[in-house]
């Protein structure tokens, strides 16, 4: 890729809206954390963790993924890893960042829902201050477990109201559709919260559906096998309901074998408001830009134009204030100025 389209890629003001904090947990990170928590690990090194990283579906990624969560444990290890990712975030031009976290996976361990909390929370204020980067809290559910886990769950998260902004569904998909959450996504809105969920990753686009009508949900995450619906398409179109597509994830995952063949151009040429993110960086292969860059380079009917839009789409799907979406968008116009 030529270097000032790839500057343009950096440049352009974004949001990430699908962000899992635990999946930006690197090798590196994750070695240094049990050293200083006295946590056993399964590999020897860096390199042997690695090279575990081979996926054949959602599932074979979620057994790591939570394996590698066991090394989180006090405040100040969800400070450092919320730090490492919104360092990262800003380096690659996002201006603003609406990050998961699986509050279950620690809770279930033991570690109190405020060290979990409080530590991402501070993280997040230090991003403010320090990088000017804008970034919020979405709970998210475990659909693996029951809806009276998610309850419970809500109940422990009430004190910390203030510290999310919303609240998302993830986690094995296959088998656990979003009407099992009926009642606790309808006790969140009464809060409310801002609700998002995982759907038409690995399930089929009736789960999509449900997310809509049932959950009420404002943006589906992933959302990809609405292709196979067109009266579904046509929907989400008209309600420009947005879609957190994640490339490398898709490929790492096997919902697409290659970037070459990912569905992103028919989702923007049906006229759907995607987005591009980058789920969980550390074990999928990249960061925010990588997610780009890769994704334009594999698919050449994406230029400038598309890169426009895809900021725009994230930027205006996004929760942030009003004031502050408008100062975005002004600087991302600003960016493409005589280039589209
Ligand atoms: N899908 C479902 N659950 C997840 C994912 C995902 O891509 N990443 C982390 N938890
Ligand atoms: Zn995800």
């Amino acid at each position: 890729m030529e270097t000032a389209f790839h500057d343009l890629l950096r440049r352009m003001p974004k949001a990430e809206l699908h962000i899992h904090i635990e999946g930006s947990l690197e090798p590196e990170l994750l070695f240094a954390l049990a050293r200083r928590n006295g946590v056993a690990l399964a590999h020897a090194d860096v390199q042997a963790l690695r090279a575990a990283y081979a996926f054949s579906d959602l599932q074979s990624f979620l057994d790591i993924y939570y394996a590698g969560a066991a090394v989180l444990l006090h405040e100040r290890d969800f400070h450092d890893l919320a730090w490492a990712y919104l360092q990262r975030a800003a380096a690659d031009g996002v201006v603003r960042a609406e990050i998961f976290f699986d509050p279950q996976t620690h809770t279930e361990r033991g570690v109190p829902f405020a060290a979990v909390i409080q530590g991402l929370a501070s993280a997040c204020r230090r991003a403010e201050a320090e990088l000017g980067l804008s970034a919020a809290l979405i709970l998210c559910f475990l659909r693996h477990l029951s809806e009276a886990s998610a309850q419970a769950t809500l109940e422990q998260a009430l004190p910390w109201r203030q510290h999310f902004i919303a609240v998302g569904l993830d986690s094995s998909e296959r088998g656990h559709p979003p009407e099992k959450f009926a009642r606790v996504f309808a006790r969140c809105r009464e809060l409310g919260l801002r609700v998002v969920a995982h759907a038409g990753e690995e399930g089929p686009p009736a789960y999509i559906e449900s997310a809509l009508d049932v959950l009420q949900v404002e943006r589906i995450d992933h959302g990809v096998r609405c292709l196979e619906d067109p009266a579904l398409v046509q929907r989400l179109a008209t309600a420009r309901t947005p879609l957190t597509v994640c490339p490398l994830s898709n490929v790492k995952l096997r919902v697409f074998d290659t970037l070459a063949d990912h569905c992103l151009p028919a989702l923007l040429d049906a006229g759907l408001c995607a987005t591009i993110n980058s789920d969980d960086p550390a074990y999928f292969g990249g960061y925010l830009l990588k997610n780009f860059v890769e994704t334009f380079q594999a698919l050449p009917q994406l230029g400038a134009r598309q890169a426009h839009g895809l900021a725009r789409n994230s930027l205006q799907a996004s929760f942030a204030a009003d004031a502050d979406k408008a100062r975005w968008l002004a600087a991302l116009d600003d960016c493409f100025a005589g280039l589209i």
